[in-house]
């Protein structure tokens, strides 16, 4: 029998090349009155923002860019955007960019009419009563963030990132367009997809999985296997873009409604305490992780192995190939090994400590202990040949 669940969606997807266009009648359906546009600097530099402001120009919507949103939102950038979006009295959020600036755009959305700080909302549905009307526009193919109910958000003093969830911080809308995507580097877009593929595989084989994020995430996986690769070696390719883009929010749905697992405990800590790249971190430890896990769900990494275009019908053959195939692909998508990020082998007790101490550790399809985790790191650091070490 199914296990009894719920299936939330709050969020309205506008999807298609050339969706971008749409803004001003979605403004105009939310009534908005005077809106921030929340990005990243490095998103103004390539004139992206200036064809946003013309669009929101073209519609005589009044309208503010905060644009100081870095990588790995912290706590202070939350809070300094919260505070110019009350001086501005802004009504509606625009959150145009990567992972970055979207989940940082949904802790403003609470914290713009809620009291507190971005850590009183931490874990699941802390967050009740209004937040401000948030449209999501990604420029990334890989967090989902566009259609997830999740913030993830660094703790700049405590150096651990921690994620606030629940359906109200959701979008309204999201305008996802895979044209935005075509410019965005090599390197971007490998850390990126590999993040989606992470979301994809965690979501259809996290412990609390339903049979709509299963879907979800499985064919995620066969949308992104199937172009990362083209999507980083020819970016013009529009097919490529607009099936990694699809995978992207697929498998955004697909984790939002079951979780992640081991390797975003792990990601997320190695973020925390480094800054290091999210996708990057999963990159690296998703193989790792996939084959500590095996014994655990060799059924569900052989359809994920099936899925990437792997004909063997013994589950445990096919299940090895897949993982075999993902660090081929990592390599061949140019990411980079754990030493290069900097990770000090002495910090790894206290990031597998970080890592069994995440919310999503028990929704890993393997139980997974301090020591466990230990080991992963320890593995991963082991087995990185590359010339890059620091
Ligand atoms: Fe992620």
């Amino acid at each position: 029998m199914i296990s009894p669940f719920e299936f939330v969606l709050p969020t309205k997807i506008r999807y298609g090349a050339g969706m971008l266009t749409v803004l001003g009648e979605e403004l105009q359906i939310l009534k908005a009155k005077k809106v921030m546009v929340i990005t990243d600097k490095g998103l103004v530099k390539t004139g992206m923002v200036n064809k946003l402001s013309g669009l929101l120009g073209a519609e005589k919507i009044e309208f503010t860019v905060y644009d100081e949103i870095g990588a790995n939102p912290k706590d202070y950038e939350v809070e300094a955007c919260t505070q110019r979006a009350k001086e501005e009295a802004v009504d509606t959020l625009i959150a145009f960019g990567g992972g970055s600036p979207i989940d940082a755009a949904k802790a403003v959305a609470v914290l713009a009419i809620q009291e507190g700080k971005a850590k009183d909302y931490r874990g699941i549905n802390k967050v009740q009563g209004d937040c401000l009307p948030l449209i999501t526009i990604p420029t990334t193919a890989g967090t989902g963030s566009e259609i997830t109910f999740s913030s993830v958000i660094t703790d700049t003093q405590e150096k651990f990132k921690f994620t606030i969830k629940s359906a109200s911080i959701a979008a309204k809308t999201a305008l996802v367009d895979p044209e935005l995507t075509v410019t965005v580097p090599p390197l971007i877009t490998a850390a990126t997809g590999i993040d989606a593929l992470t979301h994809a595989i965690e979501g259809y084989t996290a412990n609390c999985t339903e049979p709509i994020a299963e879907a979800a995430g499985l064919y995620a996986v066969e949308f992104i296997a199937s172009n990362v690769v083209e999507a980083v070696k020819n970016g013009e390719n529009l097919e490529a873009r607009d099936k990694m883009m699809m995978g992207s929010l697929l498998a955004g749905l697909s984790f939002s409604h079951a979780d992640v697992g081991s390797v975003h405990c792990m990601a997320e800590s190695m973020g925390g305490v480094y800054d290091a790249p999210h996708g990057m971190c999963n990159a690296i430890l998703l193989p790792y992780v996939m084959e500590y896990n095996l014994p655990y769900a060799e059924y569900k990494y052989a359809r994920v192995a099936r899925a990437m275009g792997i004909t063997e019908h013994n589950d445990r053959r096919a299940a090895a190939r897949g993982i075999e195939l993902i660090k081929k692909l990592v390599k061949e998508i140019g990411l980079p090994g754990i030493r290069s990020l900097g990770v000090n082998p002495g910090d790894f007790e206290m990031l597998a400590e970080m890592s069994f101490q995440n919310g999503s550790n028990s929704s890993n399809p393997r139980p997974m202990t301090k020591e466990d985790y230990l080991l992963l790191f320890n593995r991963a650091y082991d087995s990185d040949h590359s010339t890059n070490k620091q």
